[in-house]
């Protein structure tokens, strides 16, 4: 064989072991194999050193060349192997973006919580302050500063869970309404005004929504251990029933979106009101059409307690309320069990998204 043809079939060779090499490393391997220090052109050119100058020169050039053609056709397996490994690439991270998004669940407010966001947006628009007091209250703030008397029912154990601490004349407990924020926000009121009230000035009228949570030992398909109310407080110089009457009214009908709805005073009695009535509405259409149904008990704040917030009953006069928000959210929505609010059933809550 002549060295043209030894150099062809070097070149052929080489062409078809790059061809076989699929990965990168056995490409470099094969390589290696031609054009390494060892490798079979460097070998066919070390026995060059004893030729003529003239075959010296054809040679080289014709070494030179299969050495291009080599490196040529390396070069072409090297571009493919790495095409195909982008290639390959692309396909395990491909993004289908035609598939539809994951949904994540979306969180929402407790029904219960609803009512009271509502109870006190309407009541802010009424220029209503909206205070927050403790749960675990003294007996001072429950029942005795709202002229509770000693041996009044609403203090046995069986409808007042007491709690450890306190005084002996006044110990702590969950507290039973939210009547205690009556006397806490009057008497912070008070103080604050105090000097302007001594010197016969006009004390800028009290007038606030105190709603949070509630306990008593008791429990039915209407009555959980704890429950939601919401206080109202407004007094003045000059505030009477007939304020009450209009507050109201105007917040039952913007709270149920209707003006279809009536409300009934009803005569009652507590201890921190007097005259007392208990607050019926009436639907006059829907469901609930021509029911009269219990929402609220109220009255004109009893002289012993404005005495209590620091006032002179002669001269400060007012109304208080105490609603039930979770009768507000069963109405509203149409609920009949108030035990559901508070089993924390996933499928009943998820149905009060806004
Ligand atoms: N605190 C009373 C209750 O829990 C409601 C009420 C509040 C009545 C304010 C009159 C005035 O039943």
């Amino acid at each position: 064989m002549n060295d043209a043809d030894i150099l062809n079939e070097l070149i052929i060779t080489a062409k078809a072991k790059f061809e076989q090499s699929l990965t990168p490393a056995d490409l470099e391997n094969a390589k290696a194999q031609f054009l390494g220090k060892s490798g079979r052109i460097t070998e066919f050119m070390k026995g060059m050193a004893q030729l003529s100058v003239e075959v010296k020169k054809s040679r080289g050039a014709a070494v030179n060349l299969a050495k291009q053609a080599i490196e040529a056709a390396l070069n072409e397996r090297r571009q493919a192997l790495a095409n195909a490994e982008l290639e390959k690439q692309l396909k395990a991270e491909a993004l289908d973006v035609t598939l539809p998004g994951r949904l994540y669940p979306l969180g929402g407010l407790h029904p219960v919580s609803l009512t009271l966001e509502r109870i006190e947006a309407i009541f802010g628009s009424m220029g209503f302050d909206i205070a927050q007091g403790p749960e675990i209250e003294t007996d001072w703030f429950n029942f005795t500063a709202l002229n509770t008397p000693e041996d009044h029912p609403a203090r046995s154990m069986h409808d007042t869970f007491y709690v450890e601490g306190g005084t002996k004349n006044s110990p702590n407990l969950l507290r039973t309404h939210t009547s205690p924020m009556q006397i806490r926000y009057a008497v912070q009121h008070v103080k604050q005004h105090r000097t302007l009230i001594d010197a016969g000035g006009r004390m800028p009228e009290i007038r606030v929504i105190a709603p949070g949570r509630t306990y008593r030992v008791d429990s039915d398909a209407t009555h959980s251990p704890m429950f939601h109310q919401c206080e109202g407080l407004w007094i003045g110089e000059n505030v009477s029933f007939k304020d009450l009457k209009f507050v109201f009214t105007d917040f039952c009908r913007t709270f149920f979106e209707s003006n279809d709805l009536v409300l009934r005073f009803r005569p009652s009695f507590f201890p921190f009101t007097e005259p007392s009535a208990e607050i019926d509405i009436q639907f006059q259409s829907g469901p609930l059409s021509g029911r009269w149904l219990e929402v609220a008990g109220s009255g004109q704040v009893h002289p012993n307690v404005v005495r209590n917030m620091g006032l002179d009953p002669e001269k400060y006069i007012g109304f208080a309320f105490g609603m039930g928000p979770d009768r507000l959210t069963m109405l509203r929505y149409g609920v009949n069990d108030l035990r559901l609010f508070f089993d924390g059933d996933i499928r009943f809550l998820s149905q009060f998204q806004s």
